[in-house]
């Protein structure tokens, strides 16, 4: 792990408010309905937990798990379902809760695949966007916030397997790249 710090860049306050807004939206937008919320592990665990209390509607979970296949990952854009949902999707107002959305790679894969399972309604809620580097397009209905391409942890998102328990959203900053 090369030498590194992790400043704040945005605060546990600032996220618990955010979170806070998008749960008082889904309850105002599938209001009468009931949401079932699909989190990609492991980054979108820690959201998909604060933001489903936060709602204040019937509300049912399923977890998924991803990855890259192979090396060429990065120009298919192809994901291996690593674990599968427990539940079939069919006729469900589907959220997925995601950690981020970079490439865009990743989630435009995910959503077709999901698509194809028949839900009622199929939206996408992220909690961080760096739109800087997308390369396929994916419709975001929800964002919690839009960053700079910078790297960031916390709130679920690692480097290295490591910060995902702080309960901020930090960047990451290696010596000499400071102000670059
Ligand atoms: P993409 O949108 O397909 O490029 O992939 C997004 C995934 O890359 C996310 O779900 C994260 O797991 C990972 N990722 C992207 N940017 C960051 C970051 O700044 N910190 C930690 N993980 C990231
Ligand atoms: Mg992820």
């Amino acid at each position: 792990m090369l030498k590194h710090e992790v400043k704040v860049l945005l605060s546990e306050q600032e996220v618990d408010k955010r979170i806070q807004e998008i749960g008082d939206m889904i309850t105002k937008d599938f209001a009468g309905e009931t949401v079932h919320l699909v989190c990609v592990l492991k980054g979108g665990s820690f959201f998909m937990c604060e933001l489903a209390k936060r709602i204040n509607l019937p509300v049912s979970l399923d977890f998924m798990s991803v990855s890259s296949y192979g090396s060429d990952t990065k120009s298919s854009g192809v994901v291996k379902i690593v674990k599968d949902l427990d539940e079939p999707l069919q006729g469900k107002n589907v959220i997925v809760v995601e950690d981020i959305v970079d490439s865009g790679r990743t989630l435009s894969y995910l959503m077709e695949m999901l698509k194809d399972r028949k839900p009622k309604s199929l939206t996408l809620c992220t909690l961080l966007d760096k739109p800087d580097r997308r390369v396929i397009d994916v419709d975001v209905k929800y964002t919690g916030f839009t960053i700079p391409d910078v790297f960031v942890v916390g709130y679920g998102l690692d480097y290295d397997q490591l910060y995902r328990n702080l309960p901020y959203i930090g960047e990451v900053v290696f010596p000499g790249e400071e102000g670059k």
